[in-house]
């Protein structure tokens, strides 16, 4: 490694070993089938992050880690972008680079304090605006940059700064301009170091994604191996780590335990068994879907538990929502382990932790603490009491990527893009108490939704029925009065998961699902839209 450190979970990745040094999380990627790749420096931008989605979506490994990171692991990057952040490096507290960063001869991009942090480490001078800038502005391009390849003079970019680069450090010249801020943008062309003091990782700076792949190209990185070469070098891989091992996956139904269980079975076949806890809390038809495809398509050894009925006496008189998580996800992991047991001599558990799993849960590089909003429901402690070893094959990637590969792994466009379903199931979309008839309902709602949403060809992220069983109201239906329960619909957009815009749906869809749930769903007299974003909602309810 050339580092030294304490060692973090180095199972974790078969291409990331993240280790702990002086009291920070650092990421070593072991380039095995990804060969080029981009550090981002995080300075706490809220979208630093996006930053990693834009270059990832150019088909670019990109990876988040923190200022710290250390330099000889720099080196190995083809290139370096530092984020934006809060800081004012006037302050003492401001966070700073290693200033060696800037004569490694690898391309670099500063993107607003990231600009001004690379000024002023290189001798030039931060100072704050008259006025802060904030939103929308004009910018206009002072001279030519290959930064700036195929854009027009002027160019619409959004800033959020208050202070600026004030004087230049040597050799740097200004390359583009606003009204308050004259430094909108340097460059040291020669060494390939560039500063911008706008975001070009948001949509709002309309040429923002050219402006990052003109990065890219500068920095000549290779692109990502996706598709069939991901699938060939992670099997051999995976190959690799198991050998003659037995391993045990937990089938959710959903894409990424399917994705990251068929690249197993790829590697290892027999020695793997899947198993499936039918928690009774499932939607339509989810349970025979699953059985078809796994065993009779896909050949892999499958095991059905039907819990139904456990689950149900144990969700008895249960309504916090909290409770319900912990209730559900206590039980299913003492299913699974009578299953792992049954099995017998099971080495390895297979998860289908994506990239974003592992930021949100608050273990990626460089996170601090994040609260616990709700208990999330996965067998990710198991392995430790159970002697075995986790393999996560999808941790670098993203929902996207992974719907690709399982497309490229040829299972069916039902699981490939699949909506996402929570763990815990339909207990957490009832608020009150779970039982047999309120999920029925629940069902039947869930089902009409997905009908209309598929009929009218709308795509949003996810969209799901949620039924408030503690509220009832008066409705009067074929001349009769009716004292029935809402049913809640939720829709909406998102890029990772972490944060969401509500989806306007067409009013022509809403009332066609409104009025086919109130007509064909004995017990609902009334449906609802849920116009709540995350922040301040979560997702589910519960
Ligand atoms: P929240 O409600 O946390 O949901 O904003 C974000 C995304 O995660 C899904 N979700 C879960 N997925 N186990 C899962 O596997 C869980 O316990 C769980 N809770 C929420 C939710 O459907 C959304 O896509």
């Amino acid at each position: 490694m050339g580092v030294r450190g304490e060692f973090y979970t180095p199972e974790i990745n078969r291409n990331i070993i993240v280790f702990r040094a002086g009291g920070a999380y650092f990421a070593k990627h072991v380039p095995i089938y990804m060969q080029d790749i981009i550090y981002v420096l995080d300075f706490g931008s809220q979208y630093a992050h996006l930053i990693v989605r834009r270059i990832r979506e150019m088909g670019v490994l990109a990876e988040l880690v923190t200022p710290q990171f250390p330099l000889q692991m720099l080196a190995e990057a083809r290139g370096i972008i530092l984020s934006g952040g809060p800081q004012n490096l006037s302050e003492s507290s401001a966070l700073r680079v290693n200033a060696s960063i800037f004569s490694l001869g690898i391309p670099v991009l500063g993107i607003c304090y990231g600009q001004q942090l690379m000024a002023y480490e290189l001798g030039g001078k931060i100072q704050s605006s008259k006025r802060r800038e904030y939103g929308h502005v004009e910018v206009t391009l002072a001279r030519k940059s290959r930064i700036f390849a195929g854009l027009g003079k002027k160019q619409d970019v959004w800033m959020s700064h208050g202070d600026a680069v004030s004087k230049l450090p040597k050799n740097f010249t200004i390359i583009a301009s606003s009204d308050n801020c004259p430094a909108a943008a340097v460059a040291y062309e020669q060494r390939k170091l560039f500063g911008l003091q706008f975001h070009p990782e948001v949509m709002h700076t309309k040429n923002g994604q050219k402006i990052l792949a003109n990065f890219i190209k500068i920095t000549g990185v290779k692109k990502t191996p996706k598709g069939r070469d991901f699938i060939e070098k992670s099997v051999e891989e995976i190959r690799q780590r198991i050998g003659n091992d037995r391993a045990i996956c937990a089938l959710s139904g959903g894409v990424d335990s399917a994705v990251a269980a068929v690249l197993v079975h790829k590697a290892i076949g027999k020695n793997l068994t899947c198993v499936y806890v039918d928690t009774g809390l499932m939607r339509a038809g989810e349970t025979e879907s699953i059985k078809k495809i796994f065993r009779s398509y896909l050949k892999i050894n499958l095991i059905i538990v039907r819990a139904e009925k456990d689950f149900l006496a144990r969700l008895k008189g249960v309504v916090d929502p909290e409770k319900k998580r912990k209730t559900i996800g206590e039980l299913f992991i003492r299913i699974f382990e009578k299953e792992a047991k049954k099995i017998g001599k099971v080495k390895w558990l297979v998860q289908g932790t994506l990239y974003t799993d592992a930021v949100s849960s608050g273990k990626s590089v460089g996170s601090k603490n994040a609260a616990v909003i709700k208990s999330h429901h996965n067998v990710g402690g198991l392995p430790k009491r159970m002697g075995m070893k986790l393999i996560e094959p999808l941790r670098d990637l993203y929902k996207y990527e992974v719907r690709k590969i399982a497309v490229a792994l040829g299972l069916p466009k039902s699981i490939a893009y699949r909506v996402p379903f929570p763990g815990p199931g339909l207990a957490i979309r009832i608020i009150g108490e779970v039982t047999r008839d309120k999920l029925e309902l629940i069902r039947q709602a869930d089902k009409i939704l997905s009908e209309e949403m598929e009929k009218s060809g709308v795509k949003v992220s996810q969209y799901f029925a949620v039924l408030p069983s503690t509220i009832r109201s008066v409705g009067v239906q074929g001349d009769a009065r009716t004292y029935g329960f809402p049913i809640i619909i939720r829709a909406f957009n998102t890029p990772d998961f972490l944060t969401v815009q509500w989806a306007n749906l067409p009013h022509k869809l809403l009332a066609k699902i409104s009025s086919r749930i109130t007509n064909e769903v004995e017990g609902v007299n009334r449906v609802v839209y849920d116009i709540t974003s995350k922040p301040p909602g979560t997702v589910e309810w519960e």
